[in-house]
Formats: C-alpha cells, sequence, structure tokens
C-alpha cells in the first residue's frame, strides 16, 4: 500500500513538473528551475525555508548562471531577474516606472519623486535636479564638516573600551545632516530624529512581512490586519519630522519672501535646497501643492538618510577588517593635509580617491539598495533575450556586483581594484549600480560622495577601527541591513 502512496505521488510531482511554467516564446529568457504548476515559483519565493537574503543571493546567482537574465512566475504573473550590466543599464534606462510592488511603499512616500509615475517623474526630476546641483552642494560642506566633527566628538567616550555597535551614532549623524542642508536643525529636539528613526525601522519589517505574505498583498485583506493598524501606527510618528520641516521651512520662506526677492534682483538668482526650491514652486509659481511637496520630502528623506547611514557602517565595519586599507586611507589623507585637522574642502576631495575607491568596493560588496523593480512598458530587447511587454523585472544590484567581469575575487574587499585600469579594461559599461543606472538613477549620488568621503576623512584622521566583518549576519527588509556583530573597536590615532 505505501508503495502504491509513493509511486502516486512522485507520479503526481513528475506531472505538475512536466507541467511547469515556461516561456511561449523561445527569445524569453530561459525559466527558473522546480517552478510548479498553477503557484509556478511561489513555494521557492514566498516558502520561509531560506531568510529573505539568502533567497535574493540564491536568485541572483540563478540569473548570473543562466547568462544574466531569468524568469520567475508567481501564478500568471513573470518576474524576470536581470543580473547581466548591460542589460541593466538597458532596462533601467527604457523603462522608467516602477512595478506595482511600490504601491507597498506609497503610504510612506506617498507620489514622491522616488515613486511618481514616469509621465509625472519627468516633469519633477527636471525641477528638482537644480536642487542637487554641484553649486547647491558646494554651499553644504560647512554642514558636513561640522557634522563630521561631531561625530568624531560623539565616538569619543568609545574610546578605548572595546567593541562597541556604531550604527546608532552614524543613524543620527547622517539624518541630522541630511535635516540641516533642508534648512531646519534638530540638534536640541533629537527624539524627534530618535523617532523617525525607530518608525522607519518598524516600517521596513511591516513592509517585508506583507511581502513575504501572498495573501497580504491584496489591500482588500490587508486592511483589516494587525499589521496595518501597526503600519498607520508607524507612518504618523514617520511622517512627523518630514512635515515639522515643511511647516517650519515655510514659516521662514514667508518671513523672508520680500528680503529674498530684492537680493536676487540684486545679485541675480540664488541657488536653493531643495526644500526651498519646492516652496518657491508651491508659493510662487502654484506648481505643486503642499501635499506634494511633503511627499518629495518623505520620499528624499526616506531615500537619503539610511543609505547614508548604512553606506557609513559598512564601510567603517569593512575598513577596520583589513589593517592594510586603513594604512592606505592614513597615508593618503597625511599627504592632502598632514598633521593639519582642518576642514575638509572641494578641492581636497577630489585628492581623496583612494577613499573613493574604499566606497566604491564598499558599496559593491554590501549594496545597501540591493535591488530596484520596474514596470516593462514595452516589449525590450536585450543581449541573448527579448523581454515582454506588462511584465515585472527585477534588477539585481547585488548580481551587477557579483558579474563575471569582476573576476574570480568578486567576493573579496579589494578597493586597489577600482584604480587598476586592467579591472575595467573588457567591460563595455562599469558593472556598478549601487545608486541604480540610467535616467531615474539615485538622484543624490553627488551629495552621498561629498557628505560620506567629508565623514570618513575625518573619522580615519582621528581613530584607528578594529573590527570583523565576516562576524555579521545580513537581513533584508528594504535595505540591507546588518542583524548582529556590526560591532567595532576605536582607538585614538598617535601617528
Ligand atoms: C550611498 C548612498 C545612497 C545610495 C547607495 C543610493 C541608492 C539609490 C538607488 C539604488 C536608487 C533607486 C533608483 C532606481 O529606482 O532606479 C535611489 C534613488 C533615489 N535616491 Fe539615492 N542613494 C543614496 C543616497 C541618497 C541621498 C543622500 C539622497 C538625497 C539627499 C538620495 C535621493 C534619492 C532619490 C530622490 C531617489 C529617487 C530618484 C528618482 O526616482 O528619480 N539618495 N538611490
Amino acid at each position: 500500500m505505501l508503495m502504491v502512496v509513493i509511486l502516486a505521488l512522485v507520479l503526481l510531482a513528475c506531472g505538475l513538473l512536466a507541467l511547469s511554467p515556461r516561456n511561449s516564446s523561445k527569445d524569453e529568457p530561459p525559466v527558473l528551475p522546480g517552478g510548479l504548476i498553477l503557484i509556478g515559483h511561489a513555494h521557492i519565493l514566498f516558502g520561509k525555508k531560506l531568510r529573505a537574503w539568502e533567497l535574493f543571493k540564491k536568485m541572483s546567482h540563478a540569473s548570473l548562471k543562466a547568462g544574466g537574465v531569468i524568469s520567475t512566475f508567481v501564478g500568471p504573473q513573470t518576474l524576470y531577474w536581470v543580473t547581466d550590466p548591460n542589460d541593466f543599464w538597458k532596462v533601467a534606462n527604457t523603462c522608467l516606472d516602477k512595478s506595482k510592488l511600490y504601491d507597498f511603499v506609497k503610504p510612506y512616500v506617498g507620489n514622491g519623486i522616488g515613486t511618481s509615475s514616469s509621465s509625472v517623474w519627468k516633469v519633477h526630476r527636471k525641477l528638482i535636479n537644480a536642487a542637487f546641483s554641484q553649486v547647491v552642494l558646494d554651499g553644504f560642506q560647512d554642514i558636513f564638516n561640522a557634522q563630521s566633527r561631531r561625530l568624531v566628538q560623539e565616538l569619543e567616550v568609545e574610546i578605548g573600551k572595546g567593541p562597541f555597535d556604531h550604527s546608532h551614532c552614524i543613524q543620527h549623524n547622517a539624518l541630522e545632516t541630511l535635516c540641516l542642508t533642508l534648512g531646519v536643525d534638530f540638534t536640541n529636539n533629537r527624539h524627534v530624529l530618535s523617532e523617525y528613526i525607530n518608525a522607519i525601522e518598524d516600517i521596513m519589517d511591516v513592509f517585508m512581512k506583507r511581502f513575504q505574505r501572498v495573501w497580504l498583498h491584496s489591500d482588500f485583506i490587508y486592511n483589516w490586519t494587525e499589521l496595518k493598524r501597526k503600519q498607520d501606527e508607524y507612518l504618523k510618528i514617520m511622517h512627523n519630522m518630514p512635515d515639522t520641516i515643511v511647516s517650519q521651512r515655510k514659516a521662514y520662506y514667508l518671513n523672508n519672501r520680500k528680503c529674498k526677492k530684492i537680493e536676487e534682483k540684486a545679485k541675480g538668482p540664488i541657488f536653493k535646497s531643495v526644500m526651498d526650491l519646492l516652496l518657491e514652486l508651491s508659493i510662487e509659481k502654484g506648481f505643486l501643492s503642499e501635499y506634494e511637496i511633503k511627499e518629495h520630502m518623505y520620499s528624499i528623506i526616506f531615500a537619503g538618510y539610511d543609505t547614508l547611514a548604512g553606506v557609513l557602517m559598512f564601510t567603517m565595519l569593512l575598513v577596520a577588517s583589513y589593517a592594510n586599507v586603513q594604512d592606505e586611507i592614513w597615508k593618503e589623507l597625511h599627504v592632502v593635509f598632514g598633521d593639519d585637522d582642518r576642514d575638509v574642502t572641494k578641492q581636497d576631495l577630489s585628492q581623496l580617491v583612494y577613499l573613493e575607491a574604499v566606497l566604491k568596493e564598499s558599496m559593491r560588496i554590501y549594496p545597501i539598495a540591493p535591488y530596484v523593480i520596474r514596470h516593462l512598458d514595452t516589449d525590450i530587447k536585450l543581449r541573448n533575450c527579448t523581454l515582454s511587454k506588462g511584465r515585472t523585472c527585477l534588477l539585481s544590484i547585488y548580481g551587477v556586483h557579483r558579474h563575471p567581469m569582476w573576476g574570480p575575487d568578486a567576493d573579496e574587499f579589494k578597493p586597489e581594484r577600482w584604480l587598476d585600469p586592467a579591472t575595467f579594461r573588457e567591460s563595455t559599461i562599469i558593472p556598478f549600480a549601487a545608486f541604480s543606472m540610467g535616467r531615474r538613477n539615485c538622484l543624490g549620488q553627488p551629495f552621498a560622495y561629498m557628505s560620506m568621503k567629508t565623514t570618513l576623512a575625518h573619522i580615519f584622521r582621528h581613530y584607528r577601527l578594529t573590527g570583523d566583518h565576516k562576524k555579521m549576519t545580513l537581513k533584508m527588509n528594504i535595505m540591507l541591513k546588518p542583524v548582529s556583530g556590526h560591532y567595532i573597536a576605536i582607538e585614538k590615532r598617535t601617528k
């Protein structure tokens, strides 16, 4: 009897596999093996066997092994996984609409710059670009220096005390820096920043729980759940800080409106921060409503602060793990600054080429935003296959960073590779997508490099760090984050 049942089960499994999902056209990318009839790969993608980050890496490697693109199915829906850098660029630059999956984050950031439809995005991005121009960013260099000095000072209490978790300090500092560049100072109101930071952590966990439970993808079901109730609670806290920024800055703008106009008449156009630019577009030109300004602020702060903090945290841990890298950074800093503890200027930043290589390598190893997901509004012909209109495409940043173009030591942290011309000799494109690629890439990239390089220059002029990044366990909610082991120890640098 047992034999008959086993045989029946084997036959059923074979039948299901024989009827497993496949693409109708030969030009489509290969299908990930193991899909089942009706549910496709849902049991693999949403099963709890592997944690999200492990599963994500496994899928990215399956795509790399298949030549850079692979198809998966969840019921009738197709999800492509792209890891080839050229194909990544083509999809990212052709299809500018985010996937429907971003609807889950719309309660957090509304239809701000990061989630708006391509038609709205085209107009708004053009307008907002001006606020991220080099002249505006140069005006923030004093803030970056002052905030870096503040971080150095805050870390002082940890000297000689052994390993500690440095992420808390860095998160506060990065958020405070971003707010200062938006024109609002929370240094005497730090609890507002703490509340925001905690709410963001909580909301990202809510997102991941919803994403992993397919039945909660339906708004109808989700709206009745305890998880949704929690989401609403966290959202109130999460929106409080950006709302305060908008109202404080708006009051300031209205109070100084006349003087600003006189100044502009005399001196010509004044380059404005993104907050003031949005207020001007709203108040002077009636182009945006106050709610639209808030949506952009939710988006920019959400996109900007946790990424900055995360990259700084990973970079410090990585450098702490490799004494030779830390020595090279120190040597470069010594060439540029000597024994002087002066502020970092924009000319200094362009000379810190090794430090920049360290940052890039850190983002390659630990991409804080490991993926972007686009909706395909047209068929796209890639190098070896064609992706079909109407489907969803996950562009794996992690996958691009592990592409064979990086060589057999792709998993190793080697900043020198960025300075070696041989690294990119064979490539038609640099396989690096930490800030995404194409027209809808990260708006804050130059901001991020300026602020992170300034912070790291101050930190490494003062401290020698030790740690071991290999002890770290990672999790992926929306971003890539450490679960544990992200500890470093610091000593004062004497030489
Ligand atoms: C090291 C730090 C950062 C990393 C690694 C990073 C990475 C990214 C990535 C991967 C995207 C997604 C692009 C896409 O969907 O194709 C993005 C978008 C964006 N980032 Fe960043 N980011 C960083 C810092 C910042 C900062 C400091 C700001 C602002 C001050 C910022 C503002 C934005 C905005 C507004 C978008 C949406 C762009 C659009 O849709 O037009 N980011 N970022």
